[in-house]
């Protein structure tokens, strides 16, 4: 189990940084099952149907502004660690990185205008990369 956890872990890393790098998510959503194990969403939870609710970020738009909220318990042991905000094109819109003590809660501003495809993630330190996919 730890070396299936160690090599979850190293993808899960992985694909933030290929998001953060710039290279665009639209391939990891519209591929989310191709990435089963790797890439957790509402319809694609694989091995973790009962982690949905509190792990995939939940999304409020209110103009340009974006919230995320992942409703998960905050402790030392079991936190989310991170939430992104990324748009279709790769153009990471910003990124939080959570202490054990926060409330997994960011919001961000999308560029003036901006319409289409929208990525939130989250991080769980037990339960790996979930994304959200929405539009605007
Ligand atoms: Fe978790």
């Amino acid at each position: 189990m730890n070396g299936r956890r160690d090599f979850l872990k190293g993808s899960a890393i992985a694909v933030s940084a290929l998001a953060i790098g710039g290279v665009s998510t639209r391939v990891l959503a519209s591929q989310a099952a191709s990435f089963a194990g790797v890439v957790y969403t509402k319809d694609n939870p694989g091995t973790m149907a009962a982690k949905v609710k509190s792990h995939a970020p939940e999304v409020n738009v209110a103009g340009s502004k974006v919230s995320l909220k992942t409703v998960h318990p905050m402790s030392a042991e079991h936190h989310i660690v991170r939430h992104t905000l990324v748009l279709s094109d790769g153009t990471v819109v910003g990124g939080v990185t959570f202490k054990s003590t926060d409330k997994a809660e960011s919001s961000y501003d999308l560029p003036a205008g901006y319409k289409g495809k929208v990525y939130a993630t989250s991080f769980c330190n037990l339960h790996d990369f979930w994304l959200t996919e929405f539009s605007v």
